[in-house]
């Protein structure tokens, strides 16, 4: 039997269009995802949309919509870019769905039973033409952060979730699971800013709006977004429900990707949650850095978002996922630029791949009438370095893969490539034609038919279109010779034959052009 590997984005707030910013989460999702099912798990993917709350409720008022027909249509816009975008989810959870609201409401009840949840008072700043509640630190010199009017300070009936009571159990299981957060520093900085200083138990309900799930037994509450939005992750897989086979089958999540700005939610509140249901608790959530430009945040009012669909029209789907997950550190933010978009397009994906794959097949129809040549078995020293070289850098793009370390498995890729391009050059198979010594040259270009055959495998997560344009035209198209494993053999390929002419994966661009054409479309 297969085994199970669940992977979940956080469920995007249906507020905006989404800019390449919210699409990188569910790109490094999708990439993983896909890793895992080549490997042999089987994987699933949940993404969905996080529906309730104050904001949506004043955005769809603005669209002159009520807030379920603003959420319907951003929800189809949202499966629409995914579609785009080639993601492969599993399923797509809406907060405002029944399958999900019903096993909040009793999720909740459970926790006013035990009584982890109990009645008292919130204070807060509210700003009444918001009709939003602001902490201190929220507050921009003293007024609304959003409209900049006055506030005021005020108190509502409000639940609580007993956070406090699970602090110490929290801080023992980040002990015993080191490796619960990536990178682990951010369970350090869980610890120190909130955990020690005091953790403040959770206001869960709310009474000033209306766009929420009901408490049950106290309808004049909603449920206060992140009791509803974090059991999306159970809820989904059935958790509670008449049919719970996926939650037996997938749950503990396997992997749970964040952004930085909600890292707390999830290495803080949702563990907690879980443990006070009872339930074992995810095996890693990975916290991302985000995208910036070179002004900071992308905002419309500063005109600098860039949204996916602009570089996927233009430029392709693989080279705009490529891009974002390559320009991703890990320690810091990643910053956007076009003059950096179009310089990795034409060097990175025009240049070493693109050259070396067109090289290659054009070599392998001059001297080999396309048929690629047998495996030696006994490969000469220059062949043997090169593989030695190869095998290596195979085990490190694995290694990065494993670890989800993206960003670093694309660049051990690349140097894969640039090897085989210097390869190219040391071998020299040109001359080796003139000088009719055969042996070598049939073994030179095997060994770069192989190498391209295994970077095609390896890139297949991020793009899959590029990596079956390059199977194809290598003449690949037994599936035992596209397969994970086989990427660790030399043996593998029995009877190829390239295509006649080789199609450039990608046209070299006019950086100039391209960067203004990219900075004009900022400004729409
Ligand atoms: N609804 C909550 C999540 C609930 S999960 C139970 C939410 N939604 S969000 O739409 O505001 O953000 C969704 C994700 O997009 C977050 O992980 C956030 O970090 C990510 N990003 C938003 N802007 C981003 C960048 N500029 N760069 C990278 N990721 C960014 O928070």
């Amino acid at each position: 039997m297969k085994e199970k590997f669940y992977i979940t984005t956080p469920i995007y707030y249906p507020s905006g269009r989404f800019h390449i910013g919210t699409a990188y989460t569910t790109v490094l999702a999708d990439t993983i995802k896909k890793y895992k099912k080549q490997r042999g798990y089987e994987a699933y993917l949940l993404t969905g949309e996080d529906e309730h709350g104050q904001k949506i409720q004043t955005v769809a008022e603005k669209r002159g919509k009520t807030p379920q027909e603003h959420v319907d249509e951003m929800a189809e816009d949202a499966k629409k870019l995914w579609k785009l975008m080639n993601i492969e989810y599993d399923d797509f959870i809406r907060t405002t769905e029944e399958r999900h609201t019903k096993i909040v409401q009793q999720i909740f009840d459970k926790f006013m039973e035990t009584g982890d949840i109990y009645k008292g008072e919130y204070e807060g700043w509210y700003c009444e033409p918001c009709e939003t509640y602001f902490t201190e630190t929220q507050l921009k010199e003293g007024k609304c952060p959003d409209c900049g009017r006055e506030v005021v300070k005020m108190k509502e009936e409000a639940y609580f979730f007993r956070m406090s009571k699970y602090a110490d159990r929290l801080i023992k299981f980040y002990e015993e699971n080191v490796e619960f957060a990536k990178p682990e520093y951010r369970k350090t900085e869980m610890i120190n800013n909130f955990i020690k200083p005091g953790l403040e138990d959770l206001c869960v309900s709310r009474t000033t709006f209306d766009w929420g799930i009901p408490v049950l037994k106290d309808p004049k509450h909603v449920i206060y977004v992140w009791l509803d939005a974090l059991t999306n992750y159970i809820t989904a897989l059935g958790y509670m429900s008449e049919d719970d086979t996926k939650f037996k089958k997938y749950w503990p999540a396997d992997l749970q990707i964040v952004g930085k700005d909600i890292a707390r939610f999830h290495l803080i509140y949702w563990p907690i949650f879980l443990m006070a249901l009872d339930l074992p608790l995810p095996k890693k959530i990975l916290v991302h850095n985000w995208i910036m430009m070179k002004d900071g945040k992308m905002s419309k009012s500063k005109g600098n978002v860039i949204y996916p669909e602009t570089l996927i029209d233009r430029y392709g789907l693989d080279a705009t996922r490529y891009y974002l997950l390559r320009e991703m550190p890990e320690s810091q933010d990643g910053i956007f630029t076009p003059e950096g978009f179009i310089e990795r397009y034409n060097t990175n994906l025009c240049n070493d791949l693109g050259n070396l794959l067109n090289r290659t097949v054009a070599m392998c129809n001059k001297y080999f009438a396309g048929q690629v040549p047998q495996y030696n078995g006994t490969p000469n020293e220059v062949d043997k370095e090169f593989e030695e070289f190869t095998d290596s850098q195979i085990q490190k793009i694995e290694e990065k893969y494993d670890k989800y370390d993206i960003n670093l498995a694309l660049q051990e890729i690349w140097v894969l490539i640039s090897r085989a391009n210097k390869y190219i050059d040391e071998t020299t198979p040109w001359v080796l034609a003139k000088e009719e010594n055969k042996e070598k040259l049939e073994s030179c270009i095997y060994h770069l038919i192989e190498n391209l055959r295994k970077i095609g495998i390896v890139l297949k997560p991020v793009m899959s279109e590029t990596s079956e344009n390059i199977l194809k035209q290598l003449g690949i198209t037994k599936e035992e010779e596209k397969e994970w494993d086989s990427i660790k053999k030399y043996d593998t390929i029995k009877q190829a034959k390239v295509i006649e002419k080789g199609e450039p994966l990608f046209m070299r661009l006019d950086a100039k052009e391209e960067e203004e054409y990219i900075k004009g479309t900022m400004k729409q």
